[in-house]
């Protein structure tokens, strides 16, 4: 099959979060079952920066072109470059006044989100290209609401681009607290027929809501684990949405991220002290030496590290771990963690560093090392998250011998089988169930109790490495959707 990707996130070009990972990967292991891929991305400024980083630059892909939002004419580059460690081509949309900002999702320079017109200029321009590349996708795989345009030219525009007619959609949930919400009255900027609008299309609760319009019209559906799946029917879950993906039941599912395992393999990652593997854990006592250095913990101290990384939002329950800190280090746990995001999370970090000298060390930021060094010298690693599509973060814990202390919802659910104190044939982390600072610290405290039973915890961390989280599962998942999106494609639901 053919199939082309829409995202605004793809890594190593331009990331945020784990869209970022998922895109930079999944069509890498769909090219090595056979399929014709390519990747779609917008030229952030931080893709620029990628390639000047190293001296090279990606080659024109065809001669400029011209792309028109709501009368208004933009001219085009599409530059083209290789998926690193792939031969997937990656085509980069490049227009400097929309993409070459601060940072992927910053405002125009006034400030003001103008998400609807850039990425309504994305999909026109990257669609154009295709054509003008030759290409004809089977299925376009749209990611989250920003390309969310794409499934919509699909099911509303084919009357007028017989190119649309053979081309299926597939629409990737990555997020559903993210929809592209903006005023209705800017509908005309999506260049849509005027009897879209309304009829309960692309309109919620009388706002213009772009992932509301994708959920409609694609072809098929997936969330990033199949707990999420159903949490987004449910009125706590689906933000919203949940009446409209219940009334698309049969068109939805729930495939399980991967973890590209050339990216996060504690035997080959070259950002971590030393490396190992289930067979020899030996490299994690350097990787645990190094993290103490860095963190300015005491390396002699065999008392428990718990590490936390991600995204400062209320999504990642970072304020319970936050509020947790005092009593767990004054219980002997030494806490490091990486975020950034909100500022009064990250300024809640800053104190409690500043209260907890030696016990908790935040690294307010975003750095990618710093996360792999995380990963591969803590003890455990906490993710209490109140929702999770999915999360990768927990897989490569589990991948680098770090069990995870989890929530149990969305894909923590799905990948991480909790100690109950007897299920230590299977056991790969710890779960917990409420949203609460005291469930929390309750799992932390038992955790750590574990730890120091050397054997139990040697099996609850082989356990974890011995899991496959690789997408080649994942990916034959796939596969079944974008068969099943060509069936269904333009039938009535
Ligand atoms: P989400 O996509 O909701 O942010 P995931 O767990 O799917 O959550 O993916 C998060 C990804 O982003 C992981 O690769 C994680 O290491 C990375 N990440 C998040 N915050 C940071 C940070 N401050 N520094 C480095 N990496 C980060
Ligand atoms: C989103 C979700 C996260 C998921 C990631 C990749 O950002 O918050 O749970 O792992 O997308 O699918």
């Amino acid at each position: 099959m053919q199939i082309s990707h829409l995202s605004a996130e793809c890594v190593p070009f331009a990331k945020t979060g784990g869209l970022g990972d998922v895109v930079g990967a999944l069509p890498k292991f769909l090219a090595a079952r056979g399929h014709d891929l390519s990747v779609f991305l917008p030229f952030h400024l931080e893709a620029a920066n990628w390639f000047r980083k190293r001296d090279t630059w990606p080659e024109t892909a065809v001669e400029p072109y011209d792309v028109w939002v709501y009368g208004h004419k933009y001219t085009v580059g599409l530059l083209k470059s290789l998926l690193p460690g792939s031969l997937v081509p990656t085509y980069f949309v490049a227009q400097d006044e929309l993409f070459h900002r601060g940072s992927i999702y910053a405002g125009n320079e006034n400030g003001e989100d103008d998400g609807l017109w850039r990425f309504t200029f994305f999909v026109r321009a990257a669609v154009e290209g295709m054509k003008r590349l030759g290409m004809r996708p089977d299925v376009i795989h749209s990611h989250d609401w920003h390309p969310a345009l794409a499934p919509m030219l699909g099911a509303w525009q084919s009357w007028r681009e017989p190119w649309w007619d053979t081309v299926a959609s597939v629409l990737t949930v990555h997020n559903i607290a993210y929809q592209g919400v903006y005023p209705l009255s800017e509908f005309p900027i999506l260049g849509l027929p005027d009897g879209v609008a309304h009829g309960g299309n692309v309109e919620f609760g009388g706002a213009l809501n772009l992932l509301k319009g994708a959920l409609v019209a694609a072809d098929m559906i997936n969330a990033v684990s199949p707990t999420y799946a159903r949490e987004l029917m449910t009125r706590d879950g689906g933000f919203g949405l949940d009446g409209i993906l219940r009334s698309r039941g049969e068109r939805v599912t729930g495939i399980l991220n991967g973890i590209d395992t050339a990216v996060w393999n504690p035997s080959t990652d070259t950002l971590i002290a030393a490396n190992y593997d289930a067979a020899d854990l030996t490299g994690r006592d350097a990787c645990r030496a190094e993290l103490c250095r860095v963190a300015g913990f005491e390396a002699g101290d065999p008392g428990f590290i718990l590490g936390a990384v991600g995204r400062l939002t209320s999504q990642k329950g970072f304020d319970l771990l936050l509020s947790t800190v005092p009593e767990l280090t004054r219980r002997g746990i030494r806490i490091v963690m990486l975020g950034s995001g909100e500022p009064a999370l990250e300024e809640s970090m800053r104190r409690l560093e500043s209260q907890t000298k030696g016990r908790f060390r935040a690294f307010v930021g975003y750095d990618e090392s710093g996360a792999h060094k995380i990963e591969a010298g803590v003890d455990a690693f906490v993710m209490p998250s109140r929702f999770e599509p999915c999360g990768l973060s927990q897989m490569y814990s589990l991948a680098y011998g770090t069990p995870p202390i989890v929530r149990r919802t969305g894909g923590l659910a799905d990948s991480v089988n909790g100690f109950d104190g007897g299920n230590l044939d299977t056991a790969t982390g710890f779960v917990f169930e409420d949203a609460s600072a005291h469930a929390l610290a309750a799992s932390v405290l038992f955790a750590q109790r574990v730890f120091f039973h050397k054997e139990l915890w040697g099996r609850i961390v082989s356990n974890g490495m011995a899991q496959d989280f690789s997408w080649s599962r994942s990916a034959e998942r796939y596969e079944t959707l974008y068969r099943k999106a060509r069936e269904v494609r333009g039938l009535p639901w």
